[in-house]
């Protein structure tokens, strides 16, 4: 087993890179990955950058240059389920790109044109089972199971907060997810997503981002590293 592990921004991963024990150090494409152990576990951590391009590129170079058997994400997201407040967590059960849009050409809203299979790319539910009973473990923190939506877009706006609700029955919003889960899933690698919220994002989202991006990414490193310790 080899577990690749990939958040998007420093706060996301300084955590999991102090507690580690780092072997090695690399870098392709400018990304920085560390080789090391936690948890007794074999893990490669590494810090994509925001947006789909960075997390896809990220999640391929995880797979041909490492070799992972297993993908988790840990980071920070804007809630959509109206049950979640800041610092309550994520457990995506699939994840899809909302600002894909070929509804022109009569596509649905987030549809891969010309796709083989679904561009809801599912989650591993044993990767799933063991974040939920971790999350029982470790946290009080509420918890949703659900779809996360990616974009290339600092959602700040309650209207688009309610299409992601009415379209995509999303469980929070952020910019990496779907780019990681695609990926994953065309190369057969099992993953979870965990979030933190760090905001709502509706008008108060770049605000409270600022605020409680701190505090969110502790919860979701919490979070994952239970899932490690189970694993
Ligand atoms: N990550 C954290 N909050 C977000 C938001 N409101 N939109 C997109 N990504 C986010």
């Amino acid at each position: 087993m080899k577990i690749g592990v990939i958040g998007a921004m420093n706060e996301e991963i300084e955590r999991m890179k102090a507690e580690m024990v780092v072997t090695n150090t690399y870098e392709f494409a400018t990304v920085e990955f560390y080789e090391g152990r936690l948890k007794e576990k074999e893990i490669i951590l590494c810090k994509c950058g925001v947006g789909k391009v960075n997390a896809a590129l990220t999640t391929q170079l995880l797979v041909d240059r490492f070799a992972i058997t297993h993908l988790l994400f840990t980071g920070v997201a804007g809630a959509v389920d109206e049950s979640l407040d800041v610092g309550d967590l994520v457990i995506s059960t699939s994840a899809m790109q909302h600002d894909l849009d070929v509804t022109a050409l009569g596509f649905k809203k987030g549809q891969i044109p010309y796709f083989e299979g679904s561009s809801d790319f599912l989650a591993n539910s044993e990767l799933v089972e063991l974040a939920v009973s971790a999350a029982k473990q470790s946290t009080s923190r509420h918890i949703v199971r659900g779809r996360i939506v990616s974009g290339d877009q600092f959602i700040a706006n309650a209207d688009y907060v309610q299409s992601l609700r009415e379209e995509f029955e999303a469980a929070c919003v952020e910019m990496e997810g779907a780019a990681v889960a695609q990926v994953a899933a065309m190369n057969k690698i099992p993953f979870v997503i965990i979030r933190s919220m760090s905001d709502k994002a509706n008008g108060k989202a770049s605000v409270n981002f600022a605020e409680f991006t701190q505090l969110a990414s502790e919860q979701s490193h919490l979070l994952v590293s239970t899932i490690l310790e189970n694993m």
